[in-house]
């Protein structure tokens, strides 16, 4: 027997609970589910009245309420949780029934979910959902991969309840299997790139200006207002006007310099390994948090090793602002650029035909990194669709030419001050690689035959050569 609910949520957690509210108040009849059936009575008590809203105690009666075929999200912790619930839906299902995984699950668990659901005749459609709890309600950017046909028949119902940006939905068939859930990765991985070249700023405009808290508050204010504008400079501004109430002090200066993490972040720089990605930015703001995590170990380096202490270090030259605002905004196009090469790799590894300029599209609202700089990305995917690095189109590689000397003057100014900047520094040596015709890897090469005969290719004539260094000097063509 079928029901009448066009979709089902389960998991009612403050995510799914949101996500549940937004599809009711979009009046799409919607039944909801929770393992503990208090969280569902409350959720229904409190906000059924806002749309079409079924509460729903048990898994058989969650699921008979529900139209065929029937439409499944679940919103439970990534990991085992969706194995355990997916499971015990899929005894109640039927053929042609779709799961819908909308927690930040691992792309490679999606791909195995697909194809062993597909297996089972039934379809499984793996989706980041950004923009945390108030997208989840508001309009959130939404990324879904797994069969089209499947998601044929969720579009409707998704993009109605995504944000909207220019009267398009945030919201777009990614593609195949895992890649809704790898696209939401790397969209996290760039949400760390941003946010550790935000602190980074934040940090340079304190030790390395002088300037007050507050003061900074107000630069990020203004920085919101140009190139910059975006989600994450916005919130900023508000968390470093923040006041604490007990102590008087700048809140930021009553939390614990320990930074956590989820797991994304980490996942896409793993990625990036196994793809042979240059992934340098989101890989040092992985690596940054797991720093700020040693609180003990360097409260003890603190007193032990030598260099310039950052604190006391302003030299109150405000010229530096201005650098500052450029190196953030050039660092910042060499962290998108490079999460994009990541995609496109992994785009072919994947076998994906992911369409970048729709996904840099579909993350202009709703989600984490929303930023008008995004609309710039989709045109430049727009006008090529090959594009091998977006620091390669004009209006970037322009920006980036313009922005660089004060970039350099930034990093030069971090480093001799003693404040860490690894983004920074990262991206511009990823910059500067990346530029060079010729770098020296050729040594490297050298070295490698010198110790193991892994042997080497010549500028000037083709096939594998080694030279027997430890013997008589000479070199032989190894492929003759
Ligand atoms: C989003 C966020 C969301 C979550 C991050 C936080 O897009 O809405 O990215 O998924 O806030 O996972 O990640 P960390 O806890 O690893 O910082």
């Amino acid at each position: 027997m079928a029901g009448e609910s066009r979709i089902g949520v389960t998991g009612l957690a403050v995510m799914g609970a949101n996500l549940a509210r937004n599809i009711a108040r979009h009046g799409i009849p919607v039944a909801v589910h929770n393992r503990s059936p208090a969280k569902t009575e409350e959720l229904v008590r409190e906000f059924g009245h806002e749309g079409p809203m079924t509460g729903t105690t048990t898994v058989e009666e969650f699921v008979a309420a529900l139209e065929r075929p029937r439409r499944l999200v679940m919103m439970v912790k990534a990991g085992p949780p969706v194995d355990a619930v997916a499971e015990e839906l899929a005894a109640h299902l039927e053929p042609g029934d779709i799961l819908i995984d909308g927690g930040n699950s691992h792309f490679q668990d999606t791909r195995r979910r697909v194809e062993h659901y597909r297996e089972r005749d039934l379809r499984f459609i793996g989706t980041g959902i950004s923009g945390g709890e108030e997208g989840a309600l508001n309009g959130p950017s939404i990324m879904p991969g797994g069969e089209r046909e499947a998601y044929a028949e969720i579009a409707d119902i998704f993009e109605t309840i995504a944000a909207h940006v220019d009267g398009l939905p945030c919201c777009t068939y990614v593609g195949p299997d895992g890649a809704g859930h790898y696209v939401k990765m790397v969209h996290n991985g760039i949400e760390y790139a941003d946010i550790q070249l935000i602190v980074e700023a934040y940090d340079l405009l304190r030790h390395g200006v002088g300037l007050e808290v507050p003061d900074i508050a107000q630069i990020f204010g203004e920085w919101n207002t140009g190139d910059l504008d975006s989600f994450l400079i916005e919130i900023t501004a508000k968390v470093l006007g923040k006041t604490d109430a007990e102590t008087g002090k700048p809140l930021v200066d009553v939390i614990v310099d320990q930074a956590e993490q989820k797991g994304t972040g980490r996942w896409t720089a793993q990625d990036a390994l196994e793809l042979g990605v240059p992934l340098t930015a989101i890989t040092e703001a992985v690596f940054a948090r797991s720093l700020s995590a040693l609180l003990e170990e360097r409260a003890a380096a603190a007193q032990t090793l030598a260099g310039p202490a950052p604190e006391g270090g302003a030299r109150e030259d405000r010229s530096l602002v201005d650098d500052v605002q450029r190196a953030l905004y050039a660092s910042k196009v060499v962290a998108y650029a490079q999460g994009f090469a990541q995609m496109s790799a992994a785009s072919g590894q994947y076998d994906w035909s992911l369409d970048l300029g729709a996904m840099a599209r579909i993350w202009r609202g709703g989600c984490i990194i929303r930023a008008r700089f995004l609309g710039r990305i989709t045109d430049a995917y727009e006008e090529d669709p090959n594009l091998t690095n977006l620091l390669m189109v004009p209006y970037f590689r322009d920006a980036v030419a313009e922005a660089q000397d004060a970039w350099r003057r930034v990093v030069s100014h971090a480093v001799a001050r003693g404040i860490a900047v690894p983004a920074f520094t990262s991206a511009l040596a990823y910059y500067d690689g990346y530029r060079r015709e010729r770098g020296p890897a050729s040594l490297i090469q050298g070295l490698r035959d010198y110790f193991g005969a892994h042997t080497y290719r010549r500028v000037d004539k083709p096939g594998s050569f080694h030279t027997r260094w430890a013997q008589d000097g000479t070199e032989a063509q190894t492929d003759a």
